[in-house]
């Protein structure tokens, strides 16, 4: 799914480097650190949005959608509705739509609709993104995503700003997905325990490199 070894992230000057890994279907991968340490940089490499500075990066995908990349920032269109901002996710599928315009434009409908009330939103479906708070905004980032259905999940702080009952909602909806479709994902995110809750396996960015913290065994 998403293989890299030895390889070098940074902008210019490596942040960090050594990096082996290998993500199967169906792994929940958490990635922590102090801020400013790289978490993003490396997160946005294995998007393909930075060039890797060394070593190698294999993520074979025969559809640009079968990544889906939940930015920090979120990159919502922040005067459209939610709705409209979760209908992006259909249009990034990796699947294929039923034939004729009617059933294709039904199809989004119903992904979006439900995409939405998996993150609890349904009665914000026509609101602007501006209008919405900072939780709100990033679970609608997450519906976005869940609609796309991409086969490997990059989400970058995607909890944050969340209290509990929303944290089991988002992970109840993205552990269905992992069961279902076997999707991979990995997280960043800056609460230790709850990525050594949720994850499979955890790994720490410090002094440059990438350590395993749990679940190593598996390798
Ligand atoms: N586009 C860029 N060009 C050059 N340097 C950058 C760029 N983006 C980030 N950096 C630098 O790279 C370093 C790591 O940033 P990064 O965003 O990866 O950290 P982070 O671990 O995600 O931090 P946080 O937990 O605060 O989100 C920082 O020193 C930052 O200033
Ligand atoms: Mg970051």
């Amino acid at each position: 799914m998403l293989s890299v070894r030895d390889l070098t992230v940074g902008y210019g000057t490596p942040l960090v480097s050594g990096i082996d890994l290998t993500v199967k279907p169906g792994e929940i991968i958490g990635i922590i650190g102090a801020s400013g340490i790289g978490k993003t940089t490396l997160l946005r490499t294995f998007a393909g949005l930075v060039p890797p500075m060394g070593g190698q990066l294999d993520a074979n995908f025969a559809h640009r959608g079968e990544v889906g990349y939940i930015p920090q920032r979120l990159g919502l269109v922040r005067h459209a509705s939610v709705e409209h901002n979760v209908g992006l996710g259909t249009r990034a599928t990796p699947r294929t739509p039923p034939n004729g315009w009617r059933k294709a434009y039904q199809w989004r409908a119903k992904i979006t609709r439900e995409a939405i009330e998996a993150m609890g939103l349904t009665d914000k479906t026509r609101e602007p993104v501006r209008r919405l708070s900072g939780g709100q905004q990033r679970r609608t980032a997450t519906a976005r995503t869940l609609a796309q259905r991409p086969s490997l999940i990059l989400a970058d702080e995607f909890l944050s700003e969340l209290d509990v009952e929303n944290v089991e909602m988002v992970f109840t909806a993205i552990l269905r997905l992992v069961e279902e479709d076997r999707t991979a994902l990995v997280l960043v995110e800056h609460d230790v325990e709850r990525a050594l809750r949720y994850c499979t396996r955890v790994f720490k960015v410090q002094d440059g490199t990438l350590t395993p913290v749990s679940g190593g065994e598996e390798e």
